[in-house]
């Protein structure tokens, strides 16, 4: 019930959220002042606060299904590196993502769950988690990064190309350097 309130808020928030504003935030987000970005190697790295809030930015995003799914994740001694981005006052999560070594071969990664707080969106923090990703995976001297995704447009402008379309519309998208 809490759940369908905070979500019946949010439309209205959306709902009057000026151009204005939303331009305000664009300034502030891309002269960096404001936006922390994290990255935990793992989630035994991570504080407490942190993982708990990442899920509930996983039921805002999705529902209390896939926030069970990736709270469970955390134990499930998935390799998982996190990428996580904090808001202007550093204390609420407003975008995380994933990445992972695939095992399909030493240079070959893999990008999962990815997502932005939904009043955050369309001023280039999903795009922020990609560059973010995609340098963490340089660093590691990967060469080649796979996903599967329904937004191809989200990694197509990150050089990402579609390799094949499932039955589902998932896309398998792959980015080689
Ligand atoms: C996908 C998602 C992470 C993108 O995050 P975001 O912060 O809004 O993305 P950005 O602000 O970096 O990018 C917005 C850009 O994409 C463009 N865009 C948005 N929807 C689009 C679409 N359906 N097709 C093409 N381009 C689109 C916008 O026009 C904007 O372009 P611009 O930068 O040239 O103005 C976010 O929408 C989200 O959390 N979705 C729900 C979770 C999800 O589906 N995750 C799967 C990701 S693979």
């Amino acid at each position: 019930m809490r759940t369908t309130r905070n979500r019946v808020y949010r439309k209205l928030y959306r709902g009057f959220e000026s151009p204005y504003l939303r331009q305000i935030k664009f300034i502030r987000f891309k002269l960096n002042m404001h936006y922390k970005v994290l990255h935990f190697k793992n989630s035994g790295d991570m504080p407490q606060d942190i993982k708990t809030k990442m899920v509930h930015l996983v039921r805002d995003v999705y529902d209390d299904d896939t926030a069970q799914e990736f709270r469970n994740e955390f134990d499930k001694n998935i390799p998982y590196e996190y990428v996580v981005v904090l808001d202007e006052t550093d204390t609420n999560i407003i975008g995380l993502a994933c990445l992972m070594n695939s095992g399909l071969d030493f240079d070959i990664w893999e990008f999962a769950w990815a997502m932005v707080c939904v009043n955050y969106r369309g001023i280039g923090v999903g795009k922020l988690l990609n560059d973010e990703r995609i340098k963490i995976v340089k660093q590691h001297q990967g060469k080649k990064i796979l996903c599967v995704t329904q937004k191809a447009w989200h990694l197509v402008r990150n050089g990402f190309r579609v390799v094949c379309t499932f039955a589902n519309g998932d896309n398998l998208m792959v980015c080689e350097f």
